[in-house]
């Protein structure tokens, strides 16, 4: 059942090509130039209404979330804010009819996430969930629904189900955008080509997964280390450091990279391992300089690249892993994946459960 993969986890890890095509699969038009979401009953004249979002979910799905956030905010030019589902009910969050939520689970059975929904349609809001699990609660509750179809997850660390979730909000921010025009033809059908070329860029990144496997060695044997970036990179950085934790157990954060020196920074000292992520061209002088802030203590620092910057990165870093090149906004779905094969090859190394980590549950079902 494993179709020959070690774990769970590494098998699903090489299910993202095939997760991302049937993901998209009849949801892009034959000539590419606009997406289809006929499963929606949110009409036209509804979406132009909104005019704020919130994005509620938990743990590797809030991350997704993060990543919802840019994508929404870049593509359709709406306020998004993105809330821990534990903490969303609490806070009287301001929610009007105007107002979309969008839950994001791979389950769709998680308690808090739930529980959010019900206060969203309890306040007059519509929802939207983004799910892996047709009939499951989340998916029967939510106003409208979008199947991210990723196939079952067995294994507790999230992976396809995260990145499917991605392409799910890639679609729908493109769709939302050509429904109220914030985007022309033209630069959704410039988006949706480069979607479709992620499915094989994420195969020629698991072509080289050995490179991170040597890697591995100068992050397991420390029990602290760090994932910066900035922007999009930043809420990518949150999930390779949960995903590390997770079934390593190594203690790690993320950081956006320039509020390091506002005090973290002097948890770095000689050999301390950072994980730098660096695929937005706009904010790559300073993530440079943010490296170079961390080099200066003595950091180790590995940097996930786009293809094309391996030698003028090599000055400023120790190791590289380079993706494919493509846009801005879709890079989460290609770097997403080094990360996700550096903790499965750490918890390997160390010898843990890489399936069935201590002390957590495949969903959480309660608050
Ligand atoms: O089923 P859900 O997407 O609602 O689950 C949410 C989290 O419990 C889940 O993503 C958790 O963080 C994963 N184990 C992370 O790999």
């Amino acid at each position: 059942e494993k179709a020959g993969f070690d774990h769970f986890m590494l098998k699903e890890i090489h299910e993202q090509p095939k997760a991302y095509r049937d993901t998209m699969l009849g949801r892009i038009s034959d000539d590419g130039r606009s997406v289809a979401l006929p499963e929606l009953k949110i009409t036209a004249e509804q979406l132009k209404e909104i005019n704020r979002v919130h994005i509620v979910a938990c743990g590797t799905a809030l991350h997704a979330g993060l990543v919802g956030k840019n994508v929404i905010e870049n593509l359709v030019r709406i306020p998004v804010e993105t809330d821990v589902a534990s903490e969303y009910r609490y806070r009287s969050p301001i929610i009007t009819p105007d107002t979309l939520v969008i839950v994001v689970s791979q389950s769709g059975e998680t308690a808090d996430t739930l529980a959010a929904l019900r206060e969203a349609q309890r306040c007059g809001a519509r929802v939207l969930a983004i799910t892996n699990v047709v009939g499951s609660s989340v998916a029967r509750e939510a106003d409208d629904v979008i199947i991210t179809l990723a196939g079952p997850e067995i294994a507790v660390a999230s992976t396809k189900a995260y990145s499917s979730q991605l392409i799910a909000f890639f679609l729908f921010g493109l769709y939302w955008a050509q429904t109220i025009g914030t985007k022309d033809e033209a630069e959704v059908a410039h988006v949706l080509a480069a979607m479709q070329s992620l499915p094989e860029q994420v195969e020629k990144i698991l072509a080289q997964a050995e490179v991170l496997k040597e890697v591995v060695e100068s992050i397991s044997h420390h029990s602290s280390l760090f994932f910066i970036g900035r922007g999009i990179d930043y809420a990518v950085a949150m999930e390779g450091s949960l995903k590390l934790k997770e079934i390593s157990y190594i203690h790690s954060e993320a950081y956006a990279a320039g509020e390091l020196k506002h005090g973290t920074l002097a948890l770095i000292e000689e050999g301390t391992p950072v994980i730098a992520l660096l695929t937005q061209e706009d904010l790559y002088e300073k993530m440079l300089s943010n490296i170079k802030e961390t080099k200066a203590r003595g950091a180790d620092v590995l940097g996930i690249i786009n293809e094309g910057h391996e030698a003028e990165v090599a000055k400023s870093v120790d190791r590289q892993f380079a993706i494919p090149r493509t846009l801005p906004l879709l890079t989460p779905a290609l770097s997403v994946v080094p990360l996700q094969l550096l903790s499965y090859y750490a918890s390997l190394a160390l010898g843990h459960d890489v399936d069935k980590p201590r002390n957590l549950a495949k969903s959480v079902t309660v608050e």
